[in-house]
């Protein structure tokens, strides 16, 4: 893979990750008092652990982390202009479950396709977010459940 390509990647990688810690943050303000506050606020550590570890990276490679601006809009493609309005639980984790899918199928591309040349600690370092990613939409999907099976349970 051409060092620009990947640049051009991890800088994705990157503003994803800022992304997300904005949005994790607001999402655990907004649910104020619940375990779910909780969950987004912890998950937004996790993010802010990605966002700098992906940054390091980008400077090993001899570049300045750029954010490049929204991701998350074009991942949620019409969902996007409603993010903010979105005020229920069910559809904060549906949203979250979408963005978190979208870095699980990047980062597990960008780890098959890297190959050898950069060496064993950056396949390490995307392998371990691609798992933090994969453990966030467990939790948001097994909580999702929980409301559907509770909707359901409902006379
Ligand atoms: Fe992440
Ligand atoms: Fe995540």
């Amino acid at each position: 893979m051409e060092k620009t390509d990947l640049l051009s990647r991890l800088n994705w990688f990157y503003t994803l990750e800022l992304n997300q810690i904005d949005l994790y943050m607001a999402q655990s303000r907004n649910f104020i008092g619940s375990y779910e506050s909780i969950v987004f606020e912890r998950t937004a550590c996790i993010e802010q652990e990605h966002a700098e570890n992906i940054a390091a990276q980008i400077r090993k490679l001899g570049e300045a982390p750029t954010k490049l601006g929204d991701m998350l809009s074009p991942i949620l493609g019409r969902v996007a202009g409603s993010i903010l309005s979105i005020s229920g639980v069910e559809n904060t984790l549906k949203t979250d479950i979408l963005i978190e899918q979208k870095a699980i199928s990047d980062y597990t591309d960008l780890i098959n396709t890297i190959g050898d040349d950069y060496g064993a600690e950056l396949k390490k370092i995307l392998q371990h977010n691609l798992v933090d990613e994969d453990t966030h939409t467990a939790w948001f999907s097994m909580r999702l459940a929980d409301y559907d099976n509770f909707v359901l349970a409902e006379p």
